[in-house]
């Protein structure tokens, strides 16, 4: 079963899609797609074919996001804690992953035809290395493609996420790019796996669970969370239009908030650079002050500094995870 399912909605889904597209969508869902191993249960199947069924239905709904014209989703197809399930369980994952993201590899027609950027959040580290080699191919194959972007958290949690993210910090203060100073909310967004992807406007978690299981933490303190009962091989069209209307109930008060995030972020990044500045001219006066021009010039040029400072922190970062990429796929010519 193929990533990228073609055809049409029928009439009934088409008609109420363009009713829901008339009021705000949102731009990008995140999934966490619970319940795979009840529905096999209650289906008398293997867990296997329940995680089989999954992959089916996020392929389904991939095609209703197209549709919606919802260009981003990042979906839990993996957590850090599932290492914990039985080795059969384990390996059955590994493996179905292996075999999708080889046929990823056969749909590069396809995947450029709908522009179709594949990333993989979390430490491939922790995965097979024929794994990680074909997950690179993916990733390579699809990098520069930017009309949809499909997020697949794999070997993923949000704690180790946002740890590895203030290692990075660290490492860029180790190496002398960074100063400890320039550490700051905006920047530690910058060093999550996810630093490419605008924050998910609504999160959809199914199977009744109303948990976020360490899933993408960081970046929902904003967005709208919606919990719907449905396991997930059973998802439906209808359950993703319910939770749309969800999120359009919802959309002002997220805009809000979310404005007001900004501004408080914004305020507190000129506080940190003032704070810096004053240190700096009452070093250089010997403790006089400094009258209002200097100390205004000086936090232009100190702001400038800084931001040029996390400018190539930011590029040896995208450098470092890149080489990790393409070294995998060089390994395998
Ligand atoms: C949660 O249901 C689901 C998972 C842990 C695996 C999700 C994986 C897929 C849907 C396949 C995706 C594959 C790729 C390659 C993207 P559960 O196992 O926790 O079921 P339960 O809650 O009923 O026990
Ligand atoms: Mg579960």
């Amino acid at each position: 079963m193929s990533w990228i399912r073609e055809g049409e909605l029928n009439l009934l889904e088409k008609i109420s899609a363009n009713i829901l597209m008339a009021g705000p969508m949102p731009k990008h869902v995140a999934f966490i797609m619970d319940g795979n191993r009840r529905f096999a249960r209650k289906k008398n199947m293997d867990r296997k074919d329940g995680h089989m069924q999954g992959f089916n239905k996020l392929a389904e709904t991939l095609r209703w996001c197209k549709h919606l014209n919802i260009p981003e989703v990042t979906v839990y197809a993996f957590s850090i804690e599932n290492f914990k399930r039985s080795k059969e369980e384990v390996d059955g994952l590994m493996e179905l992953a292996k075999q999708k993201f080889e046929k990823l590899l056969d749909e590069r027609e396809n995947l450029e035809k709908h522009s179709v950027c594949i990333r993989v959040l979390g430490d491939l580290n922790m995965l097979p290395l024929d794994l990680q080699e074909v997950i690179a191919k993916a990733v390579m194959m699809t990098k520069n493609h930017n009309k949809c972007f499909l997020n697949v958290c794999f070997a993923y949690t949000s704690r180790y996420e946002i740890t590895n993210a203030v290692r990075e910090m660290a490492w860029g203060v180790e190496q002398g790019l960074i100063k400890a100073s320039d550490v700051s909310e905006a920047l530690l967004s910058e060093c999550l796996y996810s630093s490419n992807s605008p924050n998910p406007d609504l999160l959809i978690r199914t199977s009744g669970e109303v948990r976020l299981s360490d899933f993408l933490l960081w970046q929902t303190s904003h967005s709208c969370l919606v919990f719907q009962s449905v396991l997930w091989p059973e998802y439906s069209f209808w359950n993703l239009c319910e939770a749309i209307i969800q999120y359009q109930l919802n959309h002002k008060s997220i805009q809000k908030a979310r404005e007001l995030h900004r501004e408080e972020q914004a305020l507190q990044q000129k506080e940190a650079d003032c704070a810096c500045v004053a240190e700096h001219l009452q070093h250089q006066g010997n403790g006089k002050p400094a009258d209002a021009q200097r100390r205004q010039e000086a936090l232009q040029r100190y702001t400038a500094a800084r931001e040029a400072r996390v400018e190539d922190f930011l590029q040896a970062l995208k450098h470092k995870r890149d080489s990790f990429f393409t070294n995998l796929c060089s390994e395998t010519v």
